[in-house]
């Protein structure tokens, strides 16, 4: 929201106060409660809102010192949240890009490198890959070169 709509809403919520009215609009708004059961409105609503804007995921604390980690599900999705070495957060889908198994099982914990229980491709906690076994067994004709699991 820009400074202007915020200060715009702000004097309206005074005049509002002024006017002992708790009502933005001149009219009261109906709709059918159905939409509170309709899987597709909210399905739109996860789309538009929770999926569309950043989330506050935990507070900076949560992850107390370097290789801090914490797992949780935001907005539908399972998340890894960590913090590297160098005591940045970092926030990525706790799935691994080999073939899309859970990363990481427990709920919290502390350590610099995550392994994945299916064939072990193994990623920083800054989510870069830093290793898949038997690389050379591996089809060649893709490119492991890649940014991680984010
Ligand atoms: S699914 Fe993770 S290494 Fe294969």
């Amino acid at each position: 929201m820009d400074r202007q709509t915020e200060l715009g809403l702000l004097g309206e919520l005074l005049g509002l106060e002024g006017e002992t009215s708790a009502f933005l609009a001149p009219t009261v708004t109906t709709f059918d409660v159905s939409i509170y059961e309709d899987p597709a409105h909210f399905a739109r609503e996860r789309r538009a809102i929770l999926r569309a804007f950043p989330q506050i995921a935990l507070h900076a604390r949560e992850l107390p010192e370097a290789g801090s980690f914490r797992v949780m599900d935001i907005a539908w999705l399972p998340v890894l949240l960590t913090r590297d070495r160098e005591g940045e957060v970092h926030a990525m889908l706790n799935v691994c890009r080999h073939r899309g198994a859970r990363l990481v099982d427990a709920a919290e914990g502390c350590k610099h490198s995550f392994s994945c229980p299916y064939h072990a491709w193994s990623y920083g906690s800054d989510g870069t890959l830093r290793g898949v076994p038997h690389q050379n067994l591996v089809s060649t004709s893709r490119q492991w070169a890649c940014s991680g699991y984010r």
